[in-house]
C-alpha cells in the first residue's frame, strides 16, 4: 500500500521533516526549496513519505534535543557592522575645532541622509530614542493628565516621555499577529483626554498608518510614529515616519543602524517642527538665542556620534533591504504550518525585521512553547520564546504607580482614574505568551534561513497533535 494511511502519522510527518532538514542542509537554496514544498505539501503524498523512508527517515528525523541531527548546519554567519566607512567619517571629525552638534557638519550630514530615507521637513539628532520620542511629545504640547494611547509590547522609552510630561500612557490591545495597535482597540479607548497615539511599528513592522491617521483626524489626535525597531521600513510604499505628526527614530546598538546611542526626531508639521531643537536642548532657541520661552531637559547628540550615524546610513537600504526578505522568506517556509501563526506583514508594505515573531496555538502541540522552543534551539535555530516578560502596564513601576521617587503626581492630584493594575489587554498577554522570536540579522544568508525553517518544522511537525 502506498497511501499515507500505511504510515502512522508520526512516521510520516517525521520522514517528511526529515526529507526536508536533509535536504535543505545539503543542497542550494534551490533544493531546500524543492525539498521544504515538498516537505509541507508533504506530506499528504505518498510519494514524499515513501522517499522520506527511503532517506532514513528513522534515524535522520530524530529531534537533535533527542539526540538527532540538527536541522542548521550552516553557521549564522556574522562580522563587523562598521569600518572604514565610520572611520574616515570619525577622522574627518577629529579635525574639526568642535565637536558640538549646533551647525556642526556631521550633526548636518546625518539629517541630509536621514532626510533621504524619512523625507520631512525638520529633523533633530538627539542622544537616544526616549529623547526623540520625549521631544516629540513636548513639542506636541502633551501635558497634564494628557492621555496618550499606544502600545504596551514595546521598549519603555517609547513611553518615559509621556510619564514625564505628567500625562498618562493608556495602553491598548495589539493584531494577533502583526503586533501593531488594534485600531478598534485604540478608537474605543479614546476619551476627552486623549492627546495623542504613539503608534509603534513593532520588529519593523509598519502599523495600519492609513487607518490611524483617520482615526487621529477624526477625534483631533496627534499622531507619533514610533519607528525605533523600523528604520528603511515602508507603509504602502511611503517611508515610515512620514504619515504621522512626527518620526521617532533610535541608533542604539541593537538597532538597524547605531552610534552606540542616539536618536532622530522629524516632523513636516509647521506647528511641530520648528520646536524640536528647543525641546531637545533645554528649551532654548539657538536660532535667536537668549530667553528660555520653554523648559526641557538635555538630549543632544555630539559630532562624534552623528559622525557614525552619518556613516552608518550609507549601509541602510542594503540593511533594510536584507532583513525584509529573509524575513518574508520565512513567512513563505513556515507560514502554513499547523498550529503557527506567522508574523502578518501587509503585502504592500516593506517589514524590515528587527527580529521574526511568530506565534503557536497552544492547542494544536502537545508540549509547551518553553519545550518547543528548547527543541527548535537544540536543532541550531536562532529562537527564544517571547519578548518583553510583562507588558509594559504589568511592570512593577506602573503596577506601584510608583514613577517619581515612588509616587505619581498625576493621580494624586485626582488627574486621572488610571489603575495599571487593572489594566487588560487579552491579545497582548497571549502574544507575549504564545510568541516565538527568530533572530534575524542582515549577515545571514537565505540558505541559513531555509534551514531555520527546516528546523522549525521538524519541531513543529513532531509536537503536533
Ligand atoms: C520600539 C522602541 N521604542 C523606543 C525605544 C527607545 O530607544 P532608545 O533605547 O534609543 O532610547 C526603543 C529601543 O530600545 C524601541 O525598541
Amino acid at each position: 500500500m502506498n497511501g499515507p494511511e500505511s504510515l502512522s502519522r508520526r512516521e510520516f510527518v517525521a520522514g517528511a521533516s526529515s526529507l526536508l532538514a536533509a535536504r535543505a542542509v545539503a543542497g542550494s537554496a534551490a533544493a531546500a526549496v524543492a525539498a521544504n514544498a515538498a516537505g509541507s505539501a508533504a506530506a499528504n503524498t505518498a510519494g514524499a513519505a515513501g522517499a522520506a523512508r527511503a532517506a532514513g527517515a528513522d534515524k535522520a528525523s530524530a529531534l537533535a534535543v533527542h539526540g538527532g541531527k540538527k536541522a542548521v548546519q550552516r553557521s549564522a554567519g556574522g562580522g563587523p557592522r562598521w569600518g572604514d566607512v565610520e572611520r574616515r567619517q570619525l577622522d574627518e571629525t577629529l579635525k574639526q575645532g568642535s565637536l558640538f552638534y549646533w551647525q556642526g557638519p556631521q550633526t548636518q550630514l546625518l539629517l541630509e541622509r536621514v532626510q533621504k530615507v524619512c523625507p520631512v521637513k525638520y529633523l533633530h539628532s538627539c542622544s537616544s530614542g526616549t529623547a526623540a520620542l520625549h521631544i516629540a511629545v513636548a513639542a506636541a504640547g502633551i501635558g497634564l493628565g494628557d492621555e496618550v494611547i499606544t502600545s504596551p509590547i514595546t521598549d519603555l522609552g517609547t513611553v518615559i516621555g509621556v510619564i514625564y510630561q505628567q500625562a498618562v500612557p493608556v495602553f491598548a490591545d495589539l493584531g494577533a499577529g502583526t503586533y501593531n495597535l488594534d485600531v478598534a482597540d485604540v478608537e474605543r479607548r479614546i476619551t476627552p483626554k486623549t492627546k495623542a497615539i504613539i503608534a509603534v511599528h513593532l520588529t519593523g513592522n509598519p502599523c495600519d498608518l492609513d487607518a490611524l491617521k483617520a482615526l487621529a483626524d477624526r477625534h483631533k489626535l496627534i499622531l507619533i510614529e514610533d519607528c525605533a525597531q523600523a528604520w528603511g521600513a515602508r507603509s504602502r510604499g511611503r517611508p515610515i515616519g512620514t504619515v504621522g505628526h512626527f518620526a521617532c527614530f533610535s541608533l542604539q546598538n541593537s538597532k538597524h543602524i547605531t552610534c552606540g546611542d542616539g536618536g532622530v526626531v522629524g516632523s513636516s508639521d509647521e506647528r511641530f517642527g520648528p520646536l524640536l531643537q528647543k525641546f531637545g536642548d533645554k528649551g532654548g532657541d539657538r536660532r535667536k538665542w537668549g530667553g528660555h520661552q520653554a523648559f526641557a531637559t538635555n538630549y543632544r547628540m555630539s559630532e562624534l556620534q552623528a559622525a557614525v550615524a552619518a556613516a552608518q546610513l550609507t549601509r541602510l537600504e542594503a540593511i533594510a533591504a536584507k532583513r525584509a526578505k529573509l524575513g518574508n522568506l520565512l513567512t513563505e517556509k513556515i507560514g502554513k504550518l499547523p498550529g503557527i501563526v506567522p508574523h502578518q506583514v501587509h503585502p504592500d508594505d516593506r517589514a524590515v525585521y528587527w527580529f521574526y515573531f511568530f506565534r503557536m496555538k497552544p492547542e494544536a502541540f502537545r508540549c509547551g512553547r518553553s519545550e518547543l522552543v528548547k527543541a527548535m534551539a537544540a536543532e541550531g535555530a536562532p529562537v527564544s520564546g517571547g519578548y518583553i516578560a510583562v507588558p509594559l502596564y504589568g511592570e512593577p513601576v506602573f503596577r506601584n504607580h510608583a514613577f517619581f521617587a515612588g509616587r505619581w503626581p498625576v493621580k494624586e492630584m485626582g488627574l486621572t482614574t488610571m489603575d495599571f493594575t487593572k489594566h487588560k489587554c487579552p491579545e497582548v498577554e497571549a502574544i507575549l505568551k504564545t510568541g516565538i522570536r527568530v533572530t534575524i540579522e542582515e549577515h545571514m544568508t537565505e540558505e541559513y534561513i531555509l534551514e531555520v525553517a527546516a528546523a522549525i518544522e521538524k519541531v513543529v511537525m513532531h509536537y503536533a497533535v
